[in-house]
């Protein structure tokens, strides 16, 4: 027999969920590559921080996970904003991505483990690549093309999605909806993506994998969409330079979108590492409704025409409302994040815009109600729970989290509580039901909070019969509280690496098992100084 290497488990390992063929699944989650002809505000931040959250859930579940994010940076908006600006469309990516949209990540404490930008080599060589199988393979060829475009939007519009306001500037024009500009008349010879041939297939996806377009409204619409009749779509533009050359025809580039939607792969090795991208393919896509079409319409039809995978789930959440009307820039409604973090802090904004916003609908965001929850929930609610059982058990157990004793109803049902609030969460994030996961665990708080308050611990610590009930209720208290230092990793992670050390917590607390209830003590506690959420005084600048 030969010698085998001892394999003794590491402590706090996360057990490796295995899918049916008994592999190491794989969990792939993705934002849309974001326009750099601006900064970001809170609607881009948005997107960012779910898939974000996604993306460490599923990583604490010990899921071989990779997440995903960049910028979209050719076509003719970029390209005019830079000309704007006098200077190359080039310079002026690198001057965004550098100053505004890599340092996003830092503002919102996200852990991407890629960023891609479409002027990448790496990204071009895949579009290249990928236009000239679809070529070879018969599902391009040359046509005319009339239609009217938004460059906001980059698409071309149909006449039916038009609007033709009585009044204003645009009075009596064909004006897009969204950007609230007149679209233009473009007249061209293009390659042509034959989409149509996929109406078929598409809607057969739809149907059989209800789960493909997520949420159910987003998923009617699409199918709509696609009964009306698909057409073929113009691929490529040859009225000006920026962006990936047709392959065949230098005089063409790639139409922005289609290259833009091809990141998704190029980052995870298509073009040069096969093994990797085998590793990761296909994704779970995080985009704004606004952009579902794009997603779940043409890019499945562009991996059905080169025979890969469709990606398992794309979810349309919705937008971020300000005066009932979607947030943009462009109608200068934009709040910029930081804005935001610089007051309350990355982990309230992450909390926030999760649990106040019902993932896949719309939501208002008010100054009043992100200080009230912040005040509510975050400083008074769990970040004053921590404070006080912590103090507690520094005081009255000199800082040794206590030995459970005999075991009362009321301590059995916070046991309970702790493995509810983990069970209901992972089932709320398998629906990517966010806020409900969020819910899940500000129910514990508050159920921790209703215990510590019938219990008084501080009466009983003037008992001294009743020392062994005291170590209880503090234990009991430690061990719900650990148990959320875990479930609110992925949403409040710099608190919650603060918390778990702080009530004594073993090793990392991103090598806890987010599926399992914290059901150990030991350790010593150490305060909490400054508290996990100080109080905020809403300045006046932002409070307008
Ligand atoms: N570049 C394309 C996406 C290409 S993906 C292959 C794009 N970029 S964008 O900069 O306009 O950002 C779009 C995304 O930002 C939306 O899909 C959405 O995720 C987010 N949001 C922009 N405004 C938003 C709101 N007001 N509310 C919520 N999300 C918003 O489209």
């Amino acid at each position: 027999m030969s010698a085998r290497r001892s394999h003794l488990p590491e402590p706090n390992r996360i057990e490796r969920v295995p899918n049916a063929r008994g592999e190491d699944t794989s969990f792939y989650v993705t934002t849309p590559i974001f326009y750099v002809n601006d900064v970001p505000h809170i609607g881009h931040a948005y997107t960012e921080v779910a898939a974000d959250v996604l993306a460490r859930w599923h990583r604490q579940r010990g899921e071989d996970t990779w997440s995903l994010t960049g910028t979209d940076e050719h076509g003719q908006k970029i390209m005019r904003t830079a000309s704007a600006n006098g200077v190359s469309p080039r310079e002026w990516a690198d001057k965004l991505v550098s100053e505004a949209w890599k340092p996003l990540l830092d503002t919102l404490d996200i852990a991407n483990d890629d960023f891609i930008r479409t002027t990448d080599e790496r990204h071009e060589r895949t579009v290249a690549m990928f236009l000239q199988e679809l070529y070879d393979a018969g599902h391009i060829y040359a046509g005319e093309f009339e239609g009217y475009y938004c460059v906001g939007c980059e698409e071309y519009k149909r006449l039916a999605d038009l609007e033709t306001p009585e009044s204003g500037e645009f009075a009596g024009r064909l004006v897009c909806p969204v950007h609230g500009r007149p679209v233009e008349v473009l007249k061209e010879q293009n390659w042509f993506f034959r989409m149509s041939a996929f109406q078929d297939r598409l809607l057969k996806l739809y149907e059989e994998h209800p789960a493909f377009v997520q949420p159910a409204s987003v998923r009617n619409e699409i199918v709509q969409f696609v009964k009306q009749g698909l057409e073929d779509l113009s691929i490529s533009r040859s009225s000006f330079d920026w962006g990936v050359r047709v392959p065949w025809d230098d005089s063409h580039v790639v139409y922005v979108w289609f290259d833009a939607l091809l990141n998704y792969i190029s980052a995870t090795g298509y073009g040069d590492d096969r093994a990797e991208f085998e590793r990761r393919w296909p994704a779970v896509h995080i985009v704004g409704k606004d952009i579902a079409r794009f997603h779940a319409v043409i890019w499945p039809a562009m991996l059905m025409a080169a025979g890969l995978e469709v990606p398992k789930t794309v979810f349309g959440h919705g937008w971020l409302l300000v005066g009932g009307e979607k947030m943009s820039k462009s109608k200068l409604t934009g709040i910029a994040p930081n804005q935001i973090t610089d007051v309350f802090g990355s982990d309230a904004f992450r909390y926030y815009f999760l649990s106040a916003i019902t993932f896949g609908q719309d939501g208002s965001f008010s100054w009043e109600d992100l200080s009230a929850r912040y005040q509510a929930e975050l400083a008074n609610g769990l970040g004053n729970l921590a404070s006080r059982v912590v103090a507690m058990v520094d005081r009255y157990f000199d800082g040794e989290v206590p030995e459970l004793g005999a075991l009362e109803r009321g301590d059995e049902f916070i046991l309970d509580a702790s493995r509810q609030a983990v069970l209901q969460a992972n089932d709320a994030i398998d629906r990517f039901a966010l806020d409900e996961a969020v819910e899940a665990a500000r129910r514990l708080v508050t159920t921790l909070n209703g215990y510590i308050t019938d219990e008084e611990p501080w009466a009983l610590a003037k008992d001294p019969s009743a020392r062994e009930r005291l170590a209880t209720v503090l234990g009991i208290a430690v061990r719900g509280l650990k148990t959320l230092a875990v479930l609110l990793a992925p949403v409040i992670p710099k608190a919650s690496a603060r918390l778990w050390p702080a009530l004594g917590g073993d090793g990392e607390l991103a090598a806890q098992d987010i599926r399992v209830a914290i059901e150990s003590g030991g350790g010593r506690v150490s305060l909490l100084d400054p508290p996990l959420f100080p109080r905020v005084e809403l300045l006046e600048q932002s409070a307008d």
